[in-house]
């Protein structure tokens, strides 16, 4: 992938001439983005005191006077079109804007939420799911996604958590990298591609409590270790750009770090592209009480290595010409972020191209293709994370099956949260996807069971159409739930759709409680004592808490947020067309109160007691991470590693044996776990080292191998405050999830 920053000589020499040609003003606009939606009526303030209907004003007048450089939540390619002609006809300079847009997990065809692809642990889906999501995108004229979320999340009340690819740095950063290449394509520039935005440089995900935006507190170790990893290795797949986050970082907000967004970014890991900063998050340094004034707060961002401020109205940027002029930013410091910023509009072709054409448009977002993209990837993140008596795969002639629960038959909540561009006549739900399955033959009856949780204040997403869910008119709560029972009691089979609504999960919604919300567990146990043997599927983002359903209920398959095509996936999973192969990306609690919980965490001094923290609780989780179970069984044996010796920098290679132990072909994703008895700092217990995704028929074996190498044994030691790689005794095992016990050890001291 080639560095986002080098472009041709003549392009250089396009941009020299472009900066020589610009004012101070206009090089100003040139770093503003501006926030441009007409919002439908609402009463949720906006973040910022503009009116809603005075904001689309503000902005077309900055664009009539050539002062911005980029828009965003614009997705119309006739409305991107005209806004565009603005910004061209607006600046002398002829320079088009960059449109940028939130596209988590897909813009019209709607991907499973990212952690559900992550749980996928199938990097070419994930990949390809991010193309589809560029294609459509590029489609209708949005030029870079403000994604892929690489907040390693570790507190499950935290409602961000679903954006991101879970709680562990090596599979965050292989999932980072894969969505890169699936954003950008081979090369910066691509057609039918876009810029890939990763975000939220960083530690965002530790956020105290789990309470959104609130202060981040992390020791080098695990800034280094854990939260910075994923980004490391998006800048090293060549993504173009990069947001800082809102919160602080030990004290120094991030969108005004200079360590962060300087030191390690551009001066460690070599960053060639723009950094954009979160909505309204140089004005927020004043609100976090550290800088003076807006006008500080743009020179201290600037000066800390911010290229562009994205800004809802107002921005801080508008006073960047008169820190210019007092030198508290230097035309120098001015002219290397209008560089890159320019070079990416460059990279894209918008300097000579920068209209979208708007019947094309329309032709990419109606192929079939990415429905059946969207399919596979929900197919591969659901996990099976309960299977008594094997009631999975499920007989398509049963006679009849209850479907039942609020999230059932729910197309908005199918797709999940941060999605704005949907067409939910595509969407198929759980309801929608079981009935295409089994066809008339079979008796499919649906009740909802229980009322829909109401939030005591709407969040800024309720703003956008369809986000808040509704009960249907006159729906009787006592009598849903009756039916529900009854319905349950009549069929042969009940699948009950539980979780949270998804207004309840992502940004600005995190929970103090990992329960079921509403009456939804009341629901699922009069269902199971009604006993119908019955199926339990998840909607959610977040683990929840499944004490009495682990206990009770037989079949419990997680779904999460499945997208466009999610009820299509789930009947070919419970139907048995194809077999489950998610894995979890989190370790999942029993109880919000054992809160962090990691697999990867540090040997206490009674190691033997792990388990028995609490006085009230088991402090094992109730799942493990990497967890997840097949309609098959595997058997791992013949760990071996092929020299038990080797120099500090050397490389072993570690081989074992997965078998299909039971009567159904399916996929094994074999792990492998490797941990460091001692050296300069205290190293976790094990951490994931590697992974594949095994297809196997009945009875059949395959010999898995992985290359451990130095770079997988490196890790940043407080010691020597940098990266090292120490001689030391490894432990390594490899087996189905973090509790994988078949072992084997090396030496490194050789
Ligand atoms: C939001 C989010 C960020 C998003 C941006 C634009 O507040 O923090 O992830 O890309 O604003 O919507």
């Amino acid at each position: 992938m080639t560095d986002p920053s080098t472009t041709t000589a003549d392009g250089a020499a396009r941009i020299d001439a472009l900066l020589a040609a610009m004012t101070v003003e206009q090089k100003a606009g040139q770093l503003t983005q501006y926030f441009y939606f007409v919002l439908p009526d609402t009463d949720a303030a906006l973040p910022d005191p503009t009116d809603a209907a005075e904001q689309p004003r503000q902005v077309e007048a900055a664009l009539a006077r050539g002062g911005a450089g980029s828009l965003l939540f614009v997705t119309d390619p006739a409305e991107i079109n005209r806004l565009q002609r603005l910004v061209v006809e607006g600046n002398p300079h002829g320079i088009p804007a960059l449109f940028g847009f939130d596209v988590i997990h897909g813009l019209r065809t709607i991907l499973p939420v990212p952690i559900a692809m992550a749980a996928s642990w199938d990097l070419e889906t994930i990949e390809r799911g991010q193309a589809v999501a560029a294609r459509e995108a590029r489609a209708v004229g949005i030029h870079w996604a403000f994604a892929p979320n690489l907040d390693i999340a570790r507190d499950p009340r935290w409602g961000r958590i679903i954006e991101g690819a879970g709680e562990d740095p090596f599979l965050g950063a292989l999932v980072a990298a894969a969505q890169v290449r699936g954003f950008q394509g081979d090369v910066l520039g691509a057609p039918e591609h876009v810029i890939a935005g990763p975000k939220h440089l960083a530690g965002y995900g530790a956020a105290l409590g789990g309470r959104d935006y609130d202060e981040v507190d992390l020791s080098e170790p695990q800034l280094w270790n854990v939260y910075l990893p994923p980004f490391a290795a998006a800048v090293a797949a060549g993504a173009g750009n990069v947001m800082s986050a809102y919160m602080g970082l030990n004290g120094v907000p991030a969108t005004g770090n200079p360590w962060l967004l300087t030191e390690v970014l551009r001066e460690r890991w070599g960053f060639g592209g723009f950094v954009v900063s979160d909505a309204n998050a140089v004005k927020s340094l004043v609100t976090h009480g550290f800088a003076e004034d807006a006008a500080d707060a743009a020179a201290r961002a600037i000066n800390a290595g911010l290229d562009m401020e994205m800004a809802i109205a107002e921005p801080a940027f508008d006073h960047l010409p008169e820190a210019v002029a007092s030198g508290a930013v230097s035309e120098a410091t001015l002219d290397a972020a209008v560089r890159r910023v320019l070079e990416a509009k460059q990279r894209l072709g918008l300097l000579d191209d920068p209209y979208v054409d708007e019947a094309r448009a329309r032709e990419v977002l109606r192929d079939p293709a990415h429905r059946e993209v969207a399919r596979v990837a929900a197919q591969r993140s659901a996990v099976l994370l309960k299977n008594e008596g094997g009631l999975l795969p499920l007989d398509p002639g049963t006679p009849s099956i209850a479907v039942l629960g609020p999230l059932a038959d729910s197309r908005r909540d199918t797709i999940g949260p941060w999605v704005f561009d949907f067409d939910l006549d595509e969407t198929v739900t759980v309801l929608e996807g079981i009935r295409n399955r089994v066809g008339d033959a079979v008796r499919v009856e649906h009740a909802r069971g229980i009322p829909v949780v109401q939030r005591e204040f709407p969040s800024l997403f309720d703003m956008f159409g369809g986000n808040r869910p509704e009960d249907p008119e006159g729906f009787d709560e006592q009598a849903e739930l009756a039916r529900a029972v009854e319905a349950a009691r009549r069929a042969d089979v009940a699948v009950v759709v539980l979780g949270e609504w998804q207004n309840m999960i992502g940004e600005n919604a995190s929970r103090s409680s990992l329960e079921l919300p509403g009456r939804q567990l009341e629901l699922l146990q009069a269902v199971v004592a009604a006993g119908t043997p019955t199926v339990l599927l998840l909607m959610n983002g977040r683990p929840l808490d499944l004490r009495w359903a682990a206990e009770h209920v037989p079949t419990i398959l997680d779904v999460w947020y499945p997208g466009t095509q999610g009820g299509t996936a789930v009947a070919d999973l419970l139907f048995g067309d194809v077999a489950p192969s998610g894995r979890l990306p989190f370790t999942w609690p029993r109880t919000v109160g054992q809160v962090p919980m990691v697999y990867a965490h540090a040997i206490s001094h009674e190691p033997q007691n792990q388990g028995r923290r609490y006085w009230d609780e088991a402090s094992t989780p109730l799942f493990p991470f990497g967890f997840g179970l097949a309609t098959t069984t595997f058997a791992y044996s013949d760990l071996a590693v092929d020299r038990v010796s080797v120099p500090v920098d050397g490389t072993v290679i570690v081989t074992a044996t997965v078998t299909n132990t039971g009567e159904r072909a399916g996929i094994a994703v074999p792990q492998l776990y490797l941990h460091q008895r001692f050296g300069s700092a205290i190293r976790p217990v094990r951490e994931l080292k590697g992974f594949q995704r095994l297809e196997l028929a009945a009875g059949e074996s395959a010999e898995v191998r992985f290359e451990v190498g130095p770079d997988l044994r490196r890790h940043w030691s407080t010691a020597a405050r940098d990266a090292v790689l120490e001689a030391s005794v490894f432990d390594v095992w490899v087996g189905a999830d973090a509790t994988a016990d078949l072992a084997a050890t090396f030496d490194t001291r050789g």
